[in-house]
């Protein structure tokens, strides 16, 4: 690690800034100081305060106590406007586009082209939002739909655009990859180089630290609302240990030994949606690994096997029995989970309490046990409360005041309890910190050693790289590739699943 050395006037400082809500200290004397031409990550866990730092910075909120300097003058950024004028733009976490507006309107919310009698016209306006799509290389989204039209990683895609469109110094982008897909993250880093290239500054959060690695020049890393250090060389686990303190020093674990090889779920010629045929078999005590570029069948893949997509061809054996999973409880009764990757919306139910998420799937079979349904629901939820470390006040807690971590946990023990023998793992830990992601992993690992058998997709190539016992990469709907563990890298996994294109 290579800690860096101060130079001369920061474009940005954070000085000691301290913010709480209610009893919690969201940020605890927090400073840290960015330059012209440097692209600046804050990394942390879920919690530590980085975007409670980008909203103070981009007068969302104000401190309660510490200062803020926009190129070595003291200033006080009473609200976004004032920041606004200061050269100073934000991409926030949350999205802020409003839903029932159109994308023009929103991409030109409050600086609407005038004709001569000063109004808006549609035709304008449309045609105003294509120029500033073109500036930025955007041709696929349409000015005149609806924002509740579009899929999320649209939305992130305008959220930018807007804030790139108005040439800003300083740029700070609060989790701007989590919703995109590989393009489009190529796209934001390559117009996040051009404000570097000339000279401007960005502030960059993420979880994924390939991102990092990619894209900053220097990392300030946080940890409880306090930073702990700049650096313009840090490796990912010695950013682990000091985001966690030290609680976690190695990011991965161990891959589990492969038992004798015993056949747990076989496919052949699976096909439906983008899925043209996925031929394979995976084993007990295995972790395989499905890598690619999304939208090349994995979904489909994940969803056909766990009966909530209809198959277009080809077979499914469970431990040599045929199986046609036709609905996610046939697929349950076939020994068969799903642990999702986006949580808001396709898995939990946040008012409900954590207790009730976690025994949602194995309600039947724990209801057949009549007068001692209710002592066993509660045991069941607790042992899994225990056995993920799910911090939560307590079991009747709603899981929707939990933070993202946790509420990943509590998804995962739901399909853990199902006892299924066969576990989807559908990218896991996007959005989720690196202790979060440690304990994911570790937890992996375990269920392999007790002979389960994981497919496991994940769009951090890294992650399979160190965890899978071999990797299948998807390419157009097919297995482009099978890769062994020994000398698998991130790299190697990426570029099988290029190959193609640049041929193309
Ligand atoms: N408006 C609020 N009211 C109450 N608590 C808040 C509020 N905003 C943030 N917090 C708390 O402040 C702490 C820091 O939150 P913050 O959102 O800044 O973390 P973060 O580092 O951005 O996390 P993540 O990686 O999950 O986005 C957390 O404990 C959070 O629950
Ligand atoms: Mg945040």
């Amino acid at each position: 690690m290579t800690e860096a050395a101060p130079r001369s006037v920061a474009s940005l400082d954070a000085i000691s800034l301290s913010k709480s809500f209610g009893g919690v200290h969201a940020l605890n004397e927090a400073s840290f100081s960015a330059f012209p031409g440097e692209v600046h990550a804050l990394v942390g866990e879920n919690g530590a305060g980085k975007s409670t730092l980008i909203k103070l910075l981009g007068g969302r909120l104000r401190p309660d106590r510490g200062r803020i300097a926009l190129h070595g003058a003291p200033i006080a950024l009473r609200n976004a406007a004032a920041a606004h004028r200061l050269g100073c733009w934000t991409v926030f976490q949350e999205l802020t586009l409003l839903s029932a507006m159109s994308v023009a309107e929103n991409l030109l919310l409050r600086r609407e082209p005038r004709g001569i009698f000063g109004l808006t016209s549609e035709r304008r306006l449309r045609s105003a939002a294509e120029a500033v799509f073109a500036r930025f290389g955007i041709t696929d989204i349409d000015p005149s739909a609806l924002i509740e039209d579009l899929p999320l990683a649209a939305r992130q895609v305008i959220e930018i655009v807007r804030a790139l469109s108005h040439d800003p110094n300083i740029l700070l982008l609060d989790e701007p990859t989590s919703a995109l897909m590989e393009r489009e993250t190529a796209w934001l880093f390559g117009e996040v180089r051009k404000l570097r290239d000339a000279g401007r500054t960005v502030v960059f959060t993420s979880h994924r630290w390939h991102e990092i690695a990619a894209i900053a020049d220097r990392i300030t890393v946080f940890r409880g609302g306090r930073d702990v250090g700049s650096f313009t060389a840090l490796a990912e686990d010695e950013a682990v240990a000091l985001m966690t303190g030290a609680r976690v020093e190695a990011l991965y674990p161990q891959r589990p030994p492969l038992p004798a090889e015993t056949p747990a779920l076989t496919l052949s010629g699976l096909a439906g949606g983008r899925l043209a045929a996925a031929s394979f078999t995976l084993h007990r005590g295995e972790i395989l690994g499905i890598g690619g570029l999304a939208g090349h069948g994995h979904r489909e893949l994940f969803l056909i096997l766990f009966g909530a997509m209809a198959a277009r061809g080809g077979r499914i054996w469970r431990e040599g029995r045929e199986i046609r999973p036709r609905s996610p409880r046939q697929a349950i009764a076939a020994g068969i989970a799903l642990v999702p990757e986006d949580r808001k919306t396709e898995g939990l139910l946040l008012p409900l309490s954590v207790r009730d998420n976690l025994t949602l799937a194995v309600l039947g079979r724990l209801s057949r046990l009549g007068v001692l349904r209710r002592r066993k629901i509660r045991a069941a939820a607790a042992a899994m409360i225990a056995r993920l470390k799910v911090r939560t006040p307590h079991a009747a807690a709603p899981v929707g005041a939990l933070s993202g971590g946790n509420q990943q946990k509590v998804l995962l023990g739901r399909w853990l309890l199902t006892a299924s023998e066969v576990l989807l793992f559908y990218d896991v830990t996007r959005g989720v910190d690196v202790a979060t992601k440690h304990e994911i992993y570790e937890l992996m690992t375990a269920l392999a050693r007790e002979g389960r058998a994981i497919l496991y997709y994940s769009s951090d190539a890294e992650e399979l790289a160190h965890l899978a016992h071999r990797v299948l990469v998807l390419r157009e709907g097919r297995i482009a590739a099978e890769l062994p563990a020994a000398g698998l890298t991130a790299e190697r996994i990426v570029a099988a699943a290029m190959r193609e294109r640049e041929a193309a």
